[in-house]
C-alpha cells in the first residue's frame, strides 16, 4: 500500500468507506467526523463536492478509527483484537532497527500542480473550520511538517498543527522542546527562516513515524523505511530543496520565520484532550513560498474528536511500549492498554498477574514514572489477568466488583502540560502545569484472592473450544 489513495481504497473494498457530497467546509465536516466517530467502527470519510470547491478537492477523515484500519495502515493482522495488535507491535518493536534511507527520484504525481509566487494559495483547497471555537480553518491536522537539521543535515519531521492566516501566510504550533521546535531554533539563532515543507495527506506509514517519537538524529523516513521495510520514494521540493514524498497529496514549502520578524494570533484550537486547553498566541509565522499538489488532491483530516479519530495508532504503539518496559523490570504483565481518548495519554490499564503482595501497586507506580508514560497520564487502574484491559466492558467491570474507592491512590505534582483543562487559572499564570494522578486497583486483594467469589466469566479452555466450534455461524 503506497499512499493514502491506495488506503481509501481499501478500505472501500473492505466497505469501510463513505463518499458525502456537497458539505460545508465551514464546521460542517468537522462536526459530522465528530459525531460518526462517536459510533463504534465508524467508516472513513470522503467528503467530495464541497461547498464552493470544485469536485475532486477532497477531504478525507476517520481514517483510522478502528482496528482493522488501524493494522491495514501498519501492516499488522487485519482481524487482531485490540491486545493482539499490541502483541504484533511488541514484537515489531522487540527487533533490532534496520534504518532504510529513502530513495530520490526526479518527479513524482505530487508535482503534478506547482504554484509558486503570487500563484499561491492557501484557500485553493476546502480546509474545514472543525470546531466552533476554532480560532481559524486548520489545514495541518494529518499532516507532516518536514525540516533538515542545519548543522547534522539529518531529516526530521512530526505532526504539528497548521492553521491558515491568509494566501500564503500559516502558522505551525511546535510544543517547546519537540525536535522540530529545537530544530527551528537553531535557524533562528543564525537570524534566518527554518526551510519547511508541510504535507497534508500523504502515506499512512509516513504519518504513523510523524506522530511517533523517534530519536533524535533518526530521520522518520528512515524509520518509515524499515516499518515497511522498503525505502520511501522521494523527490525535492521546488522552493527547499527538502525531500517530500512523490506520493503526498499536497505539499506546502516554504519558511517559519524568526518569532521577532512576524507573529500572528495561533489558536484556539480544539486539541486532543477535548477542550481548548492551550487558547490563543502569538506564534512565528509560516510563509508559503510554493504549493504542490496532485490532481483531484486529497487533504487528510485528523482534527481531534473526543473519540478515536486516529489515536487508535497511537494507542497501540504507546501501550506496547509500555508493556515492553514493564516486562523488563516485573513479572506477571499480561496486557497494557491505553486508552484511545486525550492523545492515549490519559487513562492506562495494565492486566497483572498478581505474584506477591505489592505486586500491583508497583506495576502501577512503575508505569507513572516510566519515561515514555509520566508524562499527562491522570488514571492508571490495574486488572487482573482474566481481564482483556483493551476491553471497556471488562474494564469497567472489573471497576465495578474488584475496585475498591477506599484504596484509590492520589500521586501528586506529576508532570503536566498546558493542554490540561483542569488546570487551574493561578497554577497555570505560575507556569505550574503539574497535576495529580490517581491510581485504581481494580484487581482481587492479593491476601484473599483466593477467597474472592469465583466469576461467572467461561475459563479460556472453553472460551476457545467454543469459539472454535461456533465461530463460522457469526461471521
Ligand atoms: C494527530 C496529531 C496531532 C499532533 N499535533 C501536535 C501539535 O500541534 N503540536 C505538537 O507539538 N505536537 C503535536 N503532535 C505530537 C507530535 O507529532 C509528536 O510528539 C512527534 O513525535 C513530534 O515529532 P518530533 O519529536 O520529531 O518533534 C501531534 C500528534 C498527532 C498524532
Amino acid at each position: 500500500m503506497d499512499d493514502l489513495r491506495d488506503f481509501i481504497k481499501r478500505a472501500e473494498e473492505m466497505g469501510e468507506c463513505k463518499v458525502l457530497e456537497h458539505a460545508d467546509w465551514d464546521l460542517e465536516i468537522g462536526n459530522i467526523t465528530s459525531w460518526r466517530s462517536s459510533i463504534p467502527n465508524p467508516p472513513v470519510l470522503v467528503f467530495d463536492n464541497i461547498k464552493g470547491y470544485k469536485k475532486g478537492y477532497r477531504v478525507a477523515t476517520n481514517l483510522f478509527a478502528t482496528n482493522r484500519r488501524t493494522a491495514l495502515a501498519l501492516g499488522m493482522p487485519l482481524e487482531a483484537s485490540g491486545i493482539e495488535l499490541v502483541k504484533s507491535w511488541q514484537a515489531k518493536i522487540a527487533k533490532k532497527m534496520e534504518l532504510i534511507p529513502p530513495v530520490e527520484v526526479a518527479t513524482g504525481p505530487v508535482k503534478e500542480n506547482i504554484h509558486l509566487g503570487d500563484e499561491v494559495d492557501l484557500f485553493e483547497f476546502p480546509t474545514p473550520k472543525w470546531h466552533e471555537l476554532d480560532g481559524g480553518r486548520y489545514i495541518g491536522t494529518g499532516c507532516m511538517v518536514i525540516m533538515r537539521d542545519p548543522d547534522d543535515g539529518w531529516l526530521n519531521f512530526g505532526t504539528y498543527r497548521v492553521q491558515i492566516h491568509d494566501k500564503s501566510i500559516a502558522t505551525v504550533y511546535i510544543s517547546p522542546g519537540k525536535q522540530g521546535d529545537l530544530i527551528r531554533k537553531k535557524y533562528w539563532a543564525k537570524g534566518k527562516g527554518c526551510p519547511v515543507a508541510v504535507t497534508c495527506g500523504q502515506a499512512p506509514v509516513l504519518w504513523a513515524a510523524s506522530g511517533a517519537a523517534v530519536h533524535w538524529g533518526v530521520s522518520e523516513y528512515e524509520y518509515a523505511g524499515w516499518l515497511i521495510n522498503e525505502p520511501i520514494e522521494v523527490t525535492k521540493g521546488v522552493v527547499t530543496d527538502l525531500p517530500i514524498p512523490t506520493s503526498a497529496e499536497i505539499v506546502l514549502e516554504g519558511e517559519i520565520v524568526p518569532p521577532e520578524v512576524d507573529t500572528r494570533v495561533e489558536g484556539p484550537f480544539g486539541e486532543a484532550t477535548g477542550y481548548y486547553g492551550s487558547g490563543a498566541r502569538p506564534e512565528p509565522v509560516f510563509r508559503v513560498k510554493g504549493i504542490l499538489h496532485r490532481n483531484n488532491p486529497i487533504l487528510q483530516g485528523n482534527a481531534p474528536n473526543i473519540f478515536h479519530t486516529y489515536t487508535l495508532g497511537t494507542t497501540i504503539k504507546r501501550s506496547a511500549r509500555l508493556w515492553t518496559d514493564l516486562d523488563q523490570q516485573i513479572p506477571g504483565v499480561k496486557g497494557v492498554w491505553n486508552v484511545d481518548v486525550c492523545g492515549s495519554r490519559a487513562i492506562i490499564v495494565i492486566s497483572l498477574e498478581q505474584k506477591y503482595g505489592g505486586h500491583a501497586k508497583q506495576a502501577a507506580l512503575l508505569a507513572a514514572g516510566l519515561a515514555n508514560t509520566a508524562y499527562m497520564w491522570r488514571w492508571i487502574i490495574v486488572v487482573d489477568e482474566d481481564i482483556d484491559p483493551s476491553n471497556i466492558a471488562e474494564v469497567l467491570w472489573a471497576l465495578a466488583t474488584r475496585g475498591d474507592p477506599e484504596s484509590v491512590d492520589v500521586i501528586r505534582g506529576c508532570w503536566g502540560t498546558s493542554l490540561d483543562p483542569q488546570l487551574p487559572p493561578e497554577k497555570r499564570a505560575r507556569g505550574d502545569l503539574t497535576h495529580s494522578g490517581g491510581i485504581i486497583m481494580a484487581c482481587k486483594p492479593y491476601h484473599w484472592m483466593k477467597e474472592f467469589p469465583p466469576s461467572i466469566k467461561p475459563g479460556q479452555e472453553l472460551a476457545e473450544k467454543t469459539k472454535a466450534k461456533w465461530s463460522k455461524f457469526f461471521s
